[in-house]
This record gives structure tokens, C-alpha cells and sequence, in this order.
């Protein structure tokens, strides 16, 4: 546990729970602030609570600038990454001379979809890194980025092997190449530490429903100061001008900010919730829960005669087991009160501030009998 941050801190279900990969668990002090921030300004004072709601807007995009080594301007709230993806793909200026666009195939589908379908409509080639190539090396990266690429999406956590990137490399290739990084941090955002300053990535998309504790529908784009006054949104609305309230139906000047992405009216309530989440894993230390996850994933790894699929010192916050039948243990797992899901490369069990030793050691006596029984 991290000191000052009890399991109580949360709402944790019953049982061992493993899945803050795909939903971390909500902060006690959740619903209070929501209730504090959102419905009580509407109670009190009708459409004069948009005073308070634009607040909590701003207060997201400034939590997210303190957790992430940036600022503020660089943040646009979104629904989720595919919708912040294919706003920034379609924003950008079409490629004249590259005409390829580099993913991987460990990419989350939802994500290599969005980049496929930009491609085929503005007749790009995308040109999809091998499963069996190795991400974590920077080599890899070397050999598909060439003169002909424009974009290069990079996922800093592979959700279906655990397996982390060394994403700071991996941008320097690009940028030296002149190629636009975007980087996903779905899977790493709330329990790696992430510094946009350092990276220096050109674009950066991201959600706060996993490990941020921060629920669904609080998305993220940041977009670097060097890229935004290219960027022209097709998705556009009153939010997305360099004032709102002086729109009229001809005037339309695009946000000197990453706000032009905003589009028209904000939702609200996703982004109020989720600051209140991303100020706790801040007060917390990413630092401390990053090293908590790794003492347990370390506990387990020598507990276990197996080991993830990615080496210790390239894994994210998840460990994959695989097992001979991969679907009678995620039973036997479940009826034992163990919280997990199973993916392409086996069961996935993500530790997070609300675990403890005990949890794993735990764990580990389940999943040794359903190892010993391995063809
Ligand atoms: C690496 C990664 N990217 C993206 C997503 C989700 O994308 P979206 O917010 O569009 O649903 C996930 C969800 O599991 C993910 O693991």
C-alpha cells in the first residue's frame, strides 16, 4: 500500500482485483465532489452553473497538465482515443510526398482502425508492424521509419502483452526523420510516469477510465506548441473558436490553443468526476504507485514458474499469464473471487495502489496448480 493511501481510499469490489487495465476502481471521494462541483451549482443557480461547469473543465485540463509535465493550453478534453484520434488525423495537412503511415499491430484494434480508415481516404499506405517484431527495440522502429512515412503511431503500453516502449527513442527517431509522432497512453497513464516535456512527441492521446480511477468518457488529447497552429479541426463548433461567445456566422477564427479540437457545447460531468481522480494518483506519486506495481508483478513473477511476455524491465503495469486452456482458468480464477480478464496472449492481472502482498500471495497459490497442469 502507499502510505496516506489506504485500500479504503477506493471503492474496491470483494475479491482480488486485477482489472485497473481495463477499470480502475472509483474514489470514495467521487461522489461528493460530483455532487459538490456538478449537480449542486445546476441545483442552486440553473444555466448560471455553467460558470462552475466551464471551472471544472479548466480544472481537468490543469490536472492534467500537473501529472503530465506540461501545460494547461496543450490539453483538449475528448470522449475517448479512436474520436481524439481521427480529430487529429484529419486536421493535419494532407501528405504531399510521405505517403506512408507506420502502426503495429499490437496497437489496440479500435486505434489501428481509425489510422486504416484515414489512410484509405486520403489514399495513404498504411504499413502495419509485424506482431512478431520486437516494439520495445528501437531498431524495429529504425527499419519502418523511412523517408516515405508522415505519422507513426506508437502505443507506450501494449494492452494485450503488458509490453512498455521506450517511447522518449523511439519520438527522437521520428522527429530526427521529420515524421509525426502520435503516442497512446491508454495503457500507461495513472501507473507509469509520463512526462510530455521530456518526450517531446508531437501528439499524445489518452483516456482516465483505467489506471486513473477516473471513469469513462474523460478523454484526452495534448498537442505539442510546435504542431497546434498547423492543425485545422474538421470537427468544429462554437468551443472551438478563440471566443465562444463571439461566434456569429462568419467570423470563425480557430482557438490559439489545443481548445480548437473542442468542437460545440462540453460534456461536463466525465471530466469533473476524473479531476478528482487524477488529483489523487498526483497527491499519491505516479513514482510510488509505478514502484508499488513492480514490487508485486516482481512478487509474482518469482512465485510463478512462467513469466509475462515481455521481459521485467519492458513490462507496464500488467502481468499475461498463459495457460494450456486459457479459458477454464480464467473460471477457476473467477470463482476464486479473482478479478481479471483474458486476451489473445493469456489472462492479464494489473496490481494497483488498492493491492496488496497478500493479494498476490494469494493469487500465486491459485495459479500454480492451473500452471502444474501445462502440456
Ligand atoms: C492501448 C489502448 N488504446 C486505446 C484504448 C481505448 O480506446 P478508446 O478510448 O477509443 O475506447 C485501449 C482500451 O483498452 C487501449 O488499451
Amino acid at each position: 500500500m502507499i502510505p496516506g493511501y489506504p485500500k479504503e481510499t477506493f471503492f474496491v469490489p470483494d475479491g482480488i482485483y486485477l482489472l485497473s487495465h481495463s477499470v480502475g476502481c472509483l474514489p470514495v471521494s467521487t461522489e461528493k465532489h460530483l455532487s459538490d462541483s456538478f449537480f449542486r451549482p445546476w441545483a442552486n443557480s440553473g444555466g448560471h452553473a455553467w460558470t462552475n461547469w466551464l471551472d471544472n473543465i479548466n480544472a481537468f485540463t490543469q490536472a492534467l497538465a500537473q501529472l503530465f509535465n506540461s501545460n494547461a493550453q496543450n490539453f483538449c478534453p475528448q470522449v475517448n482515443l479512436s474520436s481524439a484520434l481521427t480529430k487529429i488525423l484529419f486536421s493535419l495537412p494532407t501528405p504531399t510526398h510521405r505517403n506512408k503511415v507506420v502502426f503495429s499491430a499490437r496497437d489496440f484494434p479500435s486505434i489501428g482502425t481509425v489510422l486504416q480508415k484515414y489512410c484509405k481516404t486520403l489514399e495513404l499506405e498504411p504499413v502495419m508492424i509485424p506482431q512478431d517484431r520486437n516494439l520495445a527495440d528501437p531498431q524495429t522502429w529504425s527499419d519502418f521509419l523511412d523517408e516515405e512515412v508522415s505519422i507513426a503511431l506508437i502505443t507506450h503500453v501494449v494492452s494485450n502483452t503488458g509490453q512498455k516502449l521506450p517511447i522518449r527513442d523511439i519520438v527522437q527517431l521520428c522527429r530526427d526523420r521529420t515524421i509525426t509522432s502520435i503516442v497512446d497512453i491508454a495503457q500507461s497513464a495513472g501507473i507509469i510516469p509520463v512526462d510530455l516535456s521530456h518526450w517531446q512527441a508531437d501528439f499524445v492521446i489518452g483516456s482516465c477510465v483505467k489506471w486513473l480511477c477516473g471513469g469513462p468518457g474523460a478523454g484526452y488529447l495534448w498537442v505539442s506548441d510546435n504542431n497546434i497552429h498547423e492543425c485545422q479541426p474538421d470537427d468544429i463548433g462554437w468551443f472551438s473558436h478563440k471566443d465562444p461567445m463571439s461566434l456569429t456566422m462568419n467570423n470563425f477564427e480557430y482557438a490559439p490553443d489545443a481548445r480548437r479540437f473542442t468542437g460545440g457545447t462540453p460534456s461536463v460531468i466525465p471530466f469533473t468526476l476524473a479531476t478528482e481522480s487524477i488529483k489523487l494518483m498526483h497527491s499519491a506519486g505516479i513514482e510510488h504507485i509505478h514502484s508499488h506495481n513492480k514490487k508485486l508483478l516482481s512478487r509474482l513473477a518469482s512465485q510463478l514458474n512462467v513469466n509475462s511476455p515481455c521481459q521485467p524491465n519492458e513490462r507496464g503495469g500488467t502481468f499475461v499469464v498463459s495457460f494450456s486452456n486459457n479459458q477454464k482458468a480464467l473460471q477457476t480464477l473467477t470463482s476464486a473471487g479473482v478479478h481479471c480478464d483474458l486476451r489473445s496472449e493469456g489472462l492479464r492481472l494489473s496490481p494497483h495502489l488498492y493491492n496488496s502482498a497478500s493479494d498476490i500471495d494469494t493469487l500465486a497459490e491459485l495459479i500454480n496448480p492451473l500452471l502444474g497442469k501445462r502440456r
